[in-house]
């Protein structure tokens, strides 16, 4: 990428964050309700800390960092790069104020393109485009997290955002592939992540995947006739999981007089049957592809078919282990650990979202999260078995 793409990439992508934020109130910006999910305020330091720690920390001999304490404050999970709050812990943190925070980032914003203006060496930009995608991924989990802080709380609040999903209107249909053997992985100069690298063959079988997300109005059908309640249709763990966190729904459903409503950035509202479920987790996803006698496509064959998708709404869970692809290889020091130490325990989504930044996703994209993850933007696609 040129450089003046890049700075003007770097620019437009800072501004963005802090845009997102913008509706928020004050009061919002310091909330966790869980581990998982961060104060907003956290997230505008973080992806701050990312392009301080490895970048102008190691690249400008005249920097001095902003502040001593922020390292510690807001390292999420690098190892290499030392000791850190512990993730539970970020809500803990009314200080440092929120625009101290704002100060944070105008000051190592200027920094970074002072820095391009005076060396512009492959090294550096390469981990500018690193740190703009890692920022554009917190532009997705603050979507997730002032959703979730938002939709806990007792009133509902309205969030002025844009990121409301179409109706799934076209007519279903099963899209063919052909029993072969395919490429998997990314091969194109284009930026990529290191768990899309690995460029390998893969086997498929002949099968057919849908061309929409299953809808509202399947997933009621599904909780109509009891598959929450019905064992047969779940993993071990799910069906754990479910009875012990008492779901019987997505996250964000809630039963009014008869009627299933949810929380959508707006206020409490009617369940359009149209739109796509959203908010399942994979045990969610499985068990209601096991009660339509279908299944959820592997990660490979996703790709493969998504020549031929409309895909963008949501991420959608596949039946794939976040696994490294043959010949994976880990970048050397603090950036070894982006990807490769999660994968154990998580399955991969494929697509994109409404909360994903423009031209963050390709179809190589290989998003993961834990299977009992349920607020982020995920959805279901269903394969034939
Ligand atoms: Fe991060």
């Amino acid at each position: 990428m040129k450089i003046e793409t890049i700075i003007q990439k770097f620019k437009t992508t800072r501004t963005t964050t802090e845009k997102l934020c913008k509706p928020l109130a004050i009061e919002d910006y310091s909330v966790q309700p869980n581990e998982n999910v961060s104060p907003p305020k956290w997230h505008l330091a973080h992806s701050t800390w990312f392009f301080e720690q490895f970048i102008l920390i190691q690249f400008d001999k005249n920097y001095d960092v902003f502040h001593e304490d922020f390292g510690f404050l807001f390292n999420s999970y690098y190892n290499n790069a030392g000791k850190r709050v512990l993730q539970l812990n970020r809500g803990l943190m009314t200080r440092p104020t929120v625009a101290k925070v704002l100060d944070y980032r105008k000051h190592v914003t200027d920094k970074i393109i002072a820095l391009v203006e005076n060396n512009t060496s492959d090294k550096i930009l390469n981990l500018i485009e690193i740190g703009i995608n890692h920022e554009e991924q917190h532009q997705e989990l603050l979507a997730y997290d002032i959703k979730f802080i938002l939709g806990n709380q007792p009133t509902f609040p309205s969030f002025q955002t844009e990121l409301f999903l179409k109706e799934e209107t076209q007519k279903a249909e099963f899209i063919k592939i052909d029993e072969g053997v395919y490429e998997i992985g990314h091969t194109t100069t284009d930026f990529c992540f290191d768990n899309e690298l690995g460029s390998h063959k893969s086997y498929i079988q002949n099968t057919e995947i849908a061309n929409k997300l299953v809808t509202n109005a399947e997933f009621i059908e599904f909780i109509n006739a009891a598959g929450y309640e019905d064992f047969n249709l779940w993993h071990s763990e799910g069906w754990d999981f479910i009875n012990k966190n008492n779901i019987k729904a997505p996250l964000y459903w809630f039963k009014i007089e008869e009627e299933w409503h949810y929380y959508n950035f707006d206020k409490l509202e009617k369940v359009n049957p149209n739109l796509p479920v959203m908010h399942c987790s994979y045990y969610e996803a499985y068990a209601f592809a096991e009660w339509k006698g279908m299944r959820l496509p592997s990660e490979f064959e996703w790709e493969i078919a998504s020549e031929k998708l409309n895909y963008g709404q949501l991420w959608e869970w596949t039946s794939s282990a976040y696994l490294p692809y043959h010949n994976f290889k880990k970048a050397a020091g603090a950036l070894g650990e982006y990807n490769g130490k999660f994968m154990v325990n998580q399955h991969v989504l494929r697509g994109s979202s409404i909360a994903t930044p423009k031209n963050h996703s390709r179809k190589t994209y290989r998003n993961f999260f834990h299977t009992s993850s349920r607020w982020i933007f995920s959805g279901i696609r269903l394969a034939k078995k």
